[in-house]
């Protein structure tokens, strides 16, 4: 498949059109007869449509129309975005979702990550989520608390050291938001290796690499063994990679823990935490930092397994 956004021309100087004439007078974006066009197109849909989709194509198309006229979009121009959906389309797998891509790097998931959660939360001290990205797998190993989910770390390995730089004991509680510790919790974790990659993404890595289920105690308490997490770059090889070339932006994500933390009557929670070291803190490729969110791992002592210690605890909040 080649390049499907075409090089697109530079602007001509404000006021003068490509061949240097005085630009023609532009009709306003919304005068009467683009409303009815756009009210129109709205009135075709029947009696017996979706009723979600009743309630919101209005908006959708209103807001499409509007782009469409402010931006003076070009046939040229939309034929080349519709190219552009059909690749990130042919390209999604099972294993890759590209048009998923294509929304993180336009904020999309994490926006409709908070809709949601403002949506369903019944309290305030509810620990905020985060997206899910792709990279999540189901039935990650069980494991006892306290034990690890870095495997066959040996010296062969071309990022030991940095693993072990980066050891870290990862520890908390998974609470009420009244404070109260929900035993039985499951805690779901799973981190990109040192090289930045997850182990699906790596065929040197072991399977499940990097990922556990851990149960909360009578206390609420998990714990485990991990590493301080690194940024990586999202998958750049595809279109939405190439979108994020021609808009000048880099790929990175700041070093980051994925959680699902889950338990019978209490609404799931999937989150992120971020090393606040990280120097892509700021300005997240997909927009999924958020405040709350960012840990402060200190030095552990005495603990020959681990350099480094994060106490974290979740607030999940009532079905
Ligand atoms: C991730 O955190 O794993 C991720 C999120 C969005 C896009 C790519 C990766
Ligand atoms: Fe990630």
């Amino acid at each position: 498949m080649g390049q499907m956004i075409p090089d697109l021309p530079l602007p001509a100087p404000a006021g003068l059109r490509m061949n240097g004439l005085p630009k023609k007078p532009q009709p306003p974006p919304q005068d009467a007869s683009a409303a009815a066009f756009t009210d129109a197109v709205i009135a075709a849909t029947g009696p017996n449509a979706n009723p979600r989709l009743a309630a919101i194509m209005p908006s959708l198309v209103r807001h499409l129309h509007a782009f469409a006229r402010e931006v003076n979009l070009t046939v040229a121009e939309w034929s080349a975005a519709v190219d552009f959906l059909n690749e990130c389309g042919k390209m999604s797998t099972d294993r890759r979702n590209e048009t998923q891509l294509l929304c993180d790097i336009l904020g999309l998931e994490s926006l409709v990550d908070s809709i949601t959660s403002t949506l369903l939360s019944t309290s305030t001290s509810e620990t905020p989520s985060a997206i899910l990205g792709p990279f999540y797998r189901h039935s990650a190993p069980l494991l006892p608390n306290g034990s690890s989910i870095i495997q066959n770390l040996s010296p062969s390995i071309p990022w030991h050291d940095q693993a072990l730089a980066d050891s870290a004991h990862v520890s908390g509680r998974v609470l009420s938001s009244s404070g109260k510790p929900i035993p039985g919790a499951v805690v779901d974790v799973w981190h990109a290796a040192p090289n930045g990659m997850y182990e699906q993404q790596d065929a040197d890595q072991p399977e499940m690499n990097f990922r556990g289920r851990f149960e909360t105690d009578q206390e609420g308490r998990y714990a485990l063994y991990a590493l301080r997490p690194v940024a990586y770059p999202i998958p750049e090889d595809g279109p939405a990679g190439r979108l994020l070339g021609l808009l000048d932006r880099h790929p990175y994500r700041p070093g980051h823990i994925h959680f699902i933390v889950s338990a019978p009557g209490w609404r799931a929670l999937t989150t992120q935490l971020y090393d606040a070291r990280d120097e892509y803190i700021g300005r997240d490729a997909v927009f999924a930092v958020k405040e709350e969110l960012v840990v402060r791992f200190e030095p552990r002592e005495g603990d020959e397994k681990a350099r480094w210690e994060l106490v974290y605890d979740f607030v999940l909040g009532r079905v």
